[in-house]
């Protein structure tokens, strides 16, 4: 299943589109089902219904642990670097994975998991959230990561949203100098969720914690105990492997549901290709994925990508910037990482630091490198190849997203061509195209338009959790018959594709996925705020930054004080990954007679494209126009 050229490519890709089912029926051959399926495919994008491998009976982590064993169980499976310089890290061998996983798989059950149970995790970066995660997976359990950034609110709107039953978490985590309260946000969170009947709190940081003796259980007082055998559980291709809830341009965070069959299938398929990682026993390969196991980055190519194809990578705990800007260059010379893979965000922060902080590090066991989450920008790409690749290492710039599971669009590792920020070409059996806000098809080669994805690939989300209208709406009715992506494209000259950014009311700070309206409700928590509007800007380091105009007519409050408030408010309800950079004070906001918020006026100024607003001829006030231009940020 590994493409070793370009040649290879192009007719896999051609065999992909020609024959779907027959070229991923191939690729599942070599995965360890227990009942193979009945048939490979059942798609209808109205519905949606998509299902792959139909009534294939199988384990996840049979596939991601217990079939490397015989030859690889003294293999690493993670080495974990810790957040501080000097403590110990820690490696963990495939034999080490599997016990560790059967122990907390038993000691889920023995908290009242079954089968179908939703466990949220909340957990920082370390080896024992990726245990969690599998530990699910072992008994059939449905995990649902949030990041241990998001606040108490949003952890426990996540919890309800799909009733988890238990919560697995620590007592606090280390992110650069701060030693950051853990168990505390989910005893808050928990107030408000009748669901949960245990919590299992891992102790990292010995943090003083409060204990509930009627749900709360240390991890290290059960799980140590617990058998290091656990008979994994009979899963079908279509049952659910885990929720992950993303933002999306209206209301609250959707719950993006992903099915075992397709997903282990194509995670695998993408992560090998892709990368190009060598996996053999004896390989010194090392994979280093910089993400947080909180997104579908790290889901897919931390937890499980990389133990389906039976690497050894790395899980860092802590900052880029800690100690210092050379953190990750550091990380890379003392574990030889091969194959590096961040975020344009931090490929910029550490350009900003100065080279000061490469030059020490030799940076030679680097193979490959890769970005993903955001457009990156050519400064940035030239940058990241010339100064951490030395021009040495192809660079392949990965687009997907949370619905997609794996990656869609991007190079293979010094197999296919690479162009400074251009993700380039699909994966075999991507079917992109371009239309304009018609739904027609944009054909032929130098054009551009809205990104849609024709045929289903194995790891397509398949429903919103307990909204299955929701994901319809989001993705598969605003152009007829096709999955629409919410991303611009161009594709140049040569049929390659370059992802322009958002087209929706769908930020990306950071790398971080934050949609404009719930920015807005947590702004209008706020008691003297009447209404707001948020827009993204260009920001240099973190791609898009976050402008808040706000209308506070009776505040008796001086703006700062009230800007302060805001921001308080916003990192309660969501978490500080979502505090605007710019609140804007206005008297009111460009409105259309019907009353619906101009948002492109409002962006264009955020961006200080003043000369080219357009028609504000059809505002119920242009007047307000002036204003905004005037106190502009
Ligand atoms: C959105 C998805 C993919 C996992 C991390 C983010 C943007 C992602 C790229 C890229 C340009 C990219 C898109 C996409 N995006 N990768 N290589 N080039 N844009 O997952 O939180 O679901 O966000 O991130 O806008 O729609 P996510």
């Amino acid at each position: 299943m590994k493409i070793n050229t370009f040649e290879e490519y192009k007719a896999a890709y051609k065999k992909s589109v020609e024959t779907p089912e027959l070229f991923w029926a191939e690729v599942a051959e070599n995965f360890t089902w227990q009942k193979k399926w009945d048939r490979v495919l059942d798609w209808d994008f109205e519905e949606p219904n998509t299902k792959w491998f139909l009534n294939a009976k199988f384990n996840i982590t049979e596939n991601a642990i217990d079939r490397h064993l015989p030859e690889k169980a003294n293999k690493t499976a993670f080495i974990w670097e810790p957040n501080a310089v000097e403590a110990n890290q820690r490696v963990i061998t495939y034999q080490n994975l599997h016990d560790e996983v059967c122990k907390v798989a038993n000691t889920l059950k023995l908290l009242g998991v079954k089968k179908g149970d939703r466990v949220c995790i909340y957990m920082p970066m370390i080896p024992e959230t990726v245990f969690a995660m599998l530990a699910c997976a072992r008994i059939g359990a449905v995990h649902s990561v949030v990041f241990a950034g998001f606040s108490s609110s949003a952890l426990a709107g996540r919890i309800q949203d799909s009733d988890c039953k238990v919560v697995l978490t620590t007592d606090g985590a280390y992110r650069g100098v701060k030693d950051i309260p853990i168990k505390a946000v989910v005893d808050e969170a928990i107030e408000t969720c009748s669901s949960v009947e245990k919590v299992l709190v891992y102790k990292h940081t010995n943090t003083a914690i409060t204990i509930n003796k009627a749900k709360d259980v240390i991890w290290q007082e059960v799980v140590p105990n617990a058998s290091s055998t656990c008979e994994p559980e009979l899963m079908d291709s279509e049952d659910v492997l885990f929720i992950l809830y993303t933002s999306g341009s209206t209301g609250k965070p959707k719950g993006v549901v992903h099915t075992c069959g397709g997903y282990m299938v194509y995670t695998t398929y993408t992560f090998n290709n892709v990368f190009q990682i060598d996996t053999t026993k004896d390989s010194k390969d090392l994979f280093w994925c910089t993400a947080d196991v909180g997104w579908i980055t790290g889901h897919s190519y931390i937890a499980y990508g990389p133990l389906l194809a039976g690497a050894s990578s790395v899980i860092f705990e802590g900052v880029p910037t800690f100690p210092d800007a050379g953190r990750f260059w550091k990380v890379i010379d003392k574990h030889q990482v091969t194959h590096f893979y961040t975020a344009p965000t931090a490929i910029r922060a550490l350009e900003a630091a100065g080279s000061g902080f490469v030059t020490p590090y030799k940076l030679d066991s680097l193979k490959v490198i890769g970005s993903v989450g955001e457009p990156i920008n050519e400064e940035a790409w030239h940058w990241y190849n010339n100064n951490i690749g030395k021009g040495k290492c192809p660079l392949v710039d990965t687009w997907w997203q949370t619905e997609t599971g794996g990656i869609l669009i991007s190079a293979l590792a010094g197999v296919t061509p690479t162009k400074p920020s251009f993700a380039t070409l699909p994966l075999p059996g991507i079917q992109p195209l371009l239309v304009d806000d018609k739904g027609n098809e944009i054909f032929g080669n130098n054009v551009e338009g809205n990104l849609c994805i024709k045929f289903p690939w194995p790891s397509i989300i398949r429903t919103t959790y307990g909204d299955h209208k929701r994901c319809k709406e989001a993705y598969f009715s605003t152009y007829k018959g096709l999955y629409f992506t919410g991303d611009g494209c161009r594709r140049d000259e040569n049929g390659f594709y370059r992802i322009t950014g958002r087209v929706d009311d769908v930020m990306n700070v950071s790398g971080h996925r934050i949609g404009t309206a719930e920015v807005e409700s947590a702004i209008n928590m706020h008691a003297d705020v009447v209404e707001s509007a948020v827009v993204a800007y260009p920001h240099d380091i973190k791609g898009q930054g976050i402008y808040a105009y706000i209308i506070a007519p009776s505040t008796t409050k001086n703006h700062d004080n009230l800007r302060k408030e805001i921001l308080a408010e916003v990192t309660k309800i969501i978490g500080p990954i979502a505090k605007p950079d710019k609140i804007q004070i206005v008297s009111g906001l460009p409105k259309t007679r019907s009353g619906k918020i101009m948002r492109r006026i409002l962006r264009k100024v955020a961006e200080g494209e003043l000369t080219s607003l357009g028609d504000t001829s059809t505002l119920l006030d242009p007047s307000v126009v002036d204003e905004i231009i005037a106190g502009r940020l």
